[in-house]
């Protein structure tokens, strides 16, 4: 090596020690024509643990946008995700750290919105996010506690009310149940998801009160949606899948923090990670604090992207 150092190579006295490169042009181009290896590629870039199997999942339930250098490097993306033609949830939206501030985000978002037009809207805002999603018009509401770690199972009061393994036969009331806590049917999604997820449910005179799915995700496995009226049947869902999953990756998102099921998260061994807003445009959001026996609330989400 010589005394000028690494960048120095055979000729090459005359380098500059810095170049301009050029700007680029990027195009747009439907995140359903584009390889499952290289969107992960996008999400790990921005440190999301999202498999290639998590992007799939979500181009099955959503529609979306990446932007495109010269050589079809992917460089940003943006999804929604709609339910019935009044509201959608937005996510997956991420550009590449190097690219970032340059408007890309701002441009991928107004296609997604302009595609999605008609509709009330709700998403999870990181914070690098916020002031991109307030620009566009979006209010926030409530923080999502993103917790995660290694399940640790125990030997936990049984609930009052039996807890049993959901079967397809409970689809529908399933259904019903995160309608009411969630403020719009998410018929499709959610028979997307119970076909991928293990689910818990409670019963009371005869009617589902509480359920939790499970499925695998990202790092390892998330539970959500959980919905319930009262915190201790939330518990009482959840519990069978910390248990399952005893010394392995378990995440939830939730948007409660005081009472008993926080508490039970953390004991459970999910410890907060991180923190997103939920914001809207146009759609009121159901207060969990406002939640009760015929009150149902979204205990837990499905995941940030779908809400
Ligand atoms: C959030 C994100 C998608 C924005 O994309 P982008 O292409 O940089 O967005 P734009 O260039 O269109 O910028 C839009 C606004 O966000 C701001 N912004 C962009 N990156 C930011 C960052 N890291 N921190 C704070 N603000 C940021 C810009 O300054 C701009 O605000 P302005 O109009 O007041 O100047 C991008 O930062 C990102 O991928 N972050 C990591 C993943 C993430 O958090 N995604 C959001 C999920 S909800």
């Amino acid at each position: 090596m010589s005394e000028r150092g690494l960048a120095d190579g055979p000729g090459d006295g005359a380098l500059p020690p810095s170049l301009t490169v050029d700007a680029f042009d990027v195009r747009m181009a439907d995140v359903a024509d584009i390889d499952l290896e290289r969107l992960q590629a996008l999400s790990i870039s921005v440190g999301w643990p999202h498999r290639a199997e998590d992007w799939q999942f979500a181009r099955e339930v959503g529609h979306g946008v990446v932007a495109l250098d010269e050589i079809d490097r992917v460089l940003a993306s943006a999804m929604w995700f709609p339910h019935g033609d009044d509201f959608a949830t937005i996510g997956m939206v991420m550009t590449s750290p190097r690219l970032q501030s340059l408007g890309v985000g701002e441009w991928l978002m107004k296609r997604v919105l302009s595609a999605s037009a008609g509709r009330t809207y709700r998403l999870n805002a990181t914070r690098a996010a916020l002031a991109l999603y307030r620009s566009l018009g979006f209010i926030g509401h409530r923080t999502v506690f993103q917790c995660q770690g290694e399940a640790r199972g125990g030997d936990r009061p049984a609930s009052a009310e039996p807890v049993r393994r959901l079967t397809a036969a409970d689809l529908a009331a399933v259904t019903a149940l995160d309608e009411r806590a969630f403020g719009t049917s998410r018929a499709g999604l959610i028979a997307r998801l119970f076909e991928q997820s293990a689910g818990y449910g409670l019963e009371r005179e005869g009617r589902l009160a509480a359920f939790a799915l499970c499925r695998p995700f990202g790092r390892g496995h998330v539970v959500g949606p959980v919905v319930a009226g009262l915190d201790e049947d939330a518990v009482a869902v959840v519990q069978p899948h910390v248990d399952e999953h005893d010394g392995r990756f378990l995440r939830l998102d939730t948007h409660l923090d005081e009472g008993i099921f926080p508490l039970f998260v953390a004991r459970s061994g999910m410890k907060i990670h991180d923190t997103v807003l939920t914001m809207s445009l146009g759609a009121p959001l159901t207060d969990p604090a406002t939640r009760g026996p015929d009150r149902p609330i979204t205990f837990a989400l499905a995941t940030q992207a779908l809400g």
